[in-house]
């Protein structure tokens, strides 16, 4: 059967794949949303290939017990950095923490992310979805792109969604404060966020031996949506993770798209797993992408020309 190129992850997901084992002894890799989910099968896909590691995570007994998982299998070194990304003063002050390790990284991979049926807003008055999934890991980005181009090759990898689908963005309200706010359309302005701003990246990255891409990290048990009402997590439980994978798939997949020697200087892609895939046709938007780059760079304190933090931050 033919399936339209917005319909194509339909047939993606199940796609028979093989992933690459390729070794990651003595890299070091920035991996946020290690304590849940998909992140933390990851995090003991990568240390199991010799990576170390670097977790960003909010929740220090969480992150603790990882490590300390990880370390009973793996001889791999593991730092915890803390930040909750609520509140992006705290991802700029774990970026810090990372600049100042002084140690090359060779990988970049944004795992955190939440999904919720209400609209909620941080302190400084994000969308708090929005600012979890987008505005969060595009100030880490940006912020650790100087270490990710002295350490260079390196790559960045953002754990986007099929959600982006949804869309939900609106450059004139990203608060949600004009408009009925749904979680689908919420998750999905988010996404879209991420994708956008990942292909101003990579035009700025262009040369530079540090690629960024972005993928769906397939369909799988997590989680995610636990922040929600009764309802909702009685709904996830009995009806939506019964049908969904093992996130060891998930794992091996981001695994590959970091270590997997052919995709060195692959940059600009977005992947269903390993699949490449073409996004939604709003997430390819060029006349949007440099707009929201630029609101991102201003919500984030980062200058939009050097990618710095901005002084008055
Ligand atoms: N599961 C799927 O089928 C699926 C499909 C498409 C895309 N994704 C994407 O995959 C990524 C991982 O999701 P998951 O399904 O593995 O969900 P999960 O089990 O809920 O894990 C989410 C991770 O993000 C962290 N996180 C959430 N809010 C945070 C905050 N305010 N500050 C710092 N960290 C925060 C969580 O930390 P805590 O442990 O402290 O809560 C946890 O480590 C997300 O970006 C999600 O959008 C998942």
């Amino acid at each position: 059967m033919n399936y339209p190129d917005e319909l194509m992850f339909l047939k993606n997901r199940k796609m028979p794949m093989t992933f690459s084992t390729v070794s990651l002894q003595g890299k070091t890799i920035v991996l946020t949303g290690a304590t849940s989910g998909i992140g933390r099968v990851t995090a003991l896909k990568l240390a199991e290939g010799g990576a170390n590691l670097i977790l960003v995570a909010r929740n220090p007994k969480l992150a603790n017990h990882v490590k300390e998982e990880i370390q009973r299998s793996f001889n791999v070194g593991v730092n915890i950095v803390l930040a909750d990304f609520r509140d992006l003063d705290e991802v700029h002050q774990a970026a810090d923490q990372i600049l100042s390790m002084t140690d090359p990284i060779d990988g970049l991979i944004h795992c955190a992310g939440m999904h919720s049926t209400q609209a909620t807003w941080t302190k400084a008055g994000h969308e708090t979805v929005f600012c979890v999934n987008h505005l969060a890991s595009f100030a880490l980005t940006c912020r650790l792109l100087p270490l990710l181009k002295a350490s260079a090759p390196s790559r960045i990898l953002n754990i986007n969604s099929e959600g982006h689908r949804f869309n939900g963005l609106d450059l004139n309200d990203l608060t949600w404060k004009k408009r009925h706010y749904t979680g689908l359309r919420g998750y999905g302005a988010s996404k879209t966020a991420q994708l956008l701003t990942t292909w101003e990246f990579a035009d700025r990255l262009e040369g530079s031996r540090v690629t960024i891409n972005a993928m769906h990290p397939g369909d799988v048990k997590s989680n995610i949506g636990q922040n929600n009402g009764f309802l909702y997590r009685l709904f996830s439980k009995w009806v939506i993770q019964p049908m969904l994978n093992d996130p060891i798939v998930s794992a091996k997949a981001i695994y590959s798209l970091m270590a997997d020697p052919s995709l060195a200087d692959v940059s600009r892609r977005f992947y269903h797993l390993v699949i490449e895939e073409i996004p939604a046709k709003h997430a390819m938007n060029r006349q949007l992408s440099p707009k929201i780059f630029e609101i991102s760079c201003r919500l984030t304190g980062i200058d939009p020309i050097t990618l710095e933090r901005t002084e008055n931050e």
